[in-house]
């Protein structure tokens, strides 16, 4: 279980405030799993995590089996909740660097329409020279335009390379079971897809085939993640703070009603960086409407140490910290010694690096304490495609109750259309022109 520690923010609260919210939780809880809430017609994903393998699981490894043979690049095209969760989960387990050194047998896995970078379609075509390469379009309406301008542009690519017949096989859609443009595209060229379910928003399904096909490509096995997910869907359904996913919830809450407007999401692992944008997206958009809302910022310790650090420790008292951090890997380095000591390292020589990174967690923890930043620190435990999934559910459920306790609807994000309708209008989008 994850194991949430309100520790540090006793300066900010206290036991009879936290205690005080216990009745604002449960109704929180209660509203989203009664399903009695605002946007409840979107709380499929409360019931993805399953024990069993379902038969959609199953057709998901077999088509990741065959990306795997016939392919040397698998292109993952999608935006927001159509992309952040497989990418979070894929850099999360197997590092930031994972497409190095893979090709046919395990492909190489990257990440397009989530931009309109010239440079980085440019940057894609030429990686994909030469390479035997297969694509999944993820996008649950089917009209978003990132996605559907580079899917244009790599269908082309396909059907250059190997026919109109050829490329069919090696495309994969993941869409709406009956609606939209791409679940009509799908049906008319005869691809393989997968479902997001109506009742499931973008920002909560990377436990469907969204994240699970492309976690399947890079060789992550579905049903550790949802093993993860399953158990933490049986774990957080506790109703009192012996919960953490309560903890979090309403210590977040209380903050932010103490003017702590800013939540820093903060890992001491690069591997995290994308989880934190997965999470980031997760509250940001569930949060932030009706001019309410903590912002959300995912931040890399220690390198935003040497840019954040200054502004954490003595800037404006509006922020809190949320610290994860994982148990210490089997294999780590250990600092040798030098003779000339020109470093001035050898105080450490002997040392592991791990130990250096548990005591700069404890350093920096220690510090933003003293600098009144009250710091809510998650120990996950092993770092792990089970812990993964439990992560995952962890935040989608705090998000969920954390929302509630906000008073606002944690599913829909209806800001989201403003910059698009001026995009469309400038665009000459038919319909758009007023
Ligand atoms: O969380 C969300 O709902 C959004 O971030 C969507 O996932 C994103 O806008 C992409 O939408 P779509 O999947 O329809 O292409």
């Amino acid at each position: 279980m994850i194991k949430v520690d309100i520790s540090n923010v006793w300066g900010d609260l206290s036991l009879p405030d936290l205690l005080a919210a216990e009745k604002e939780v449960f109704d929180a809880h209660l509203t989203l799993s009664e399903g009695n809430g605002k946007g409840s017609d979107f709380l499929g994903w409360y019931q993805l995590p399953v024990k069993e393998e379902t038969d959609e699981i199953r057709r998901i490894r077999a088509a990741a089996e065959r990306i795997r043979n016939n392919s040397d690049v698998f292109i993952v095209i999608g935006i927001g909740g159509s992309y952040l969760g497989p990418r979070a989960a894929i850099e999360l387990l197997q590092g930031c660097n994972h497409n190095i050194g893979k090709g046919k047998g395990n492909p190489q896995v990257f990440f397009a329409g989530n931009t309109l970078s010239t440079r980085a379609w440019n940057e894609l075509t030429r990686l994909l020279e030469g390479k035997d390469f297969s694509i999944a379009i993820i996008s649950k309406s089917g009209t978003t335009t990132e996605p559907a301008i580079a899917t244009r542009a790599l269908r082309w690519l396909l059907e250059r390379k190997y026919g109109t017949e050829g490329a069919k096989k090696r495309t994969y859609a993941i869409t709406d079971p009956e609606n939209g443009a791409l679940r009509q595209m799908a049906t008319e060229e005869g691809w393989e897809s997968f479902v997001i379910p109506p009742d499931v928003g973008g920002r909560y399904s990377v436990l469907t085939a969204v994240g699970l096909l492309p976690m399947a490509v890079a060789g992550i096995d579905p049903m550790e993640v949802m093993q993860g997910a399953y158990e933490a869907k049986q774990a957080y359904d506790v109703r009192s703070f012996e919960n953490p996913v309560w903890l979090y919830a309403a210590t977040r809450n209380l903050l932010y009603r103490r003017g702590k407007a800013i939540e820093l999401f903060e890992s001491f692992e690069p591997s995290f960086k994308m989880m934190g944008g997965w999470w980031q997206q997760l509250f940001g958009e569930s949060e932030g409407k009706d001019g309410k809302g903590i912002f959300p910022v995912s931040v890399e310790f220690t390198p935003d140490l040497h840019s954040l650090g200054q502004m954490i420790q003595q800037g404006e008292r509006n922020i809190f910290e949320t610290m994860i951090r994982f148990d210490p890997p089997a294999q780590t380095l250990t600092i040798g010694s030098d003779y000339k000591n020109l470093d001035g390292l050898n105080y450490l020589s002997g040392k592991t690096l791990d130990f250096v990174d548990e005591q700069a967690f404890q350093g920096t923890l220690a510090a933003h304490v003293d600098g009144n930043v009250p710091v809510i620190t998650m120990d996950m435990g092993a770092l792990n495609a089970k812990t993964m999934g439990e992560m995952f559910y962890f935040f989608e459920l705090a998000c969920g109750v954390s929302a509630y306790m906000l008073g606002v609807n944690p599913f829909d994000q209806p800001g989201v259309e403003f910059y698009k309708r001026n995009m469309f209008r400038l665009l000459g989008k038919p319909g758009y022109e007023a």
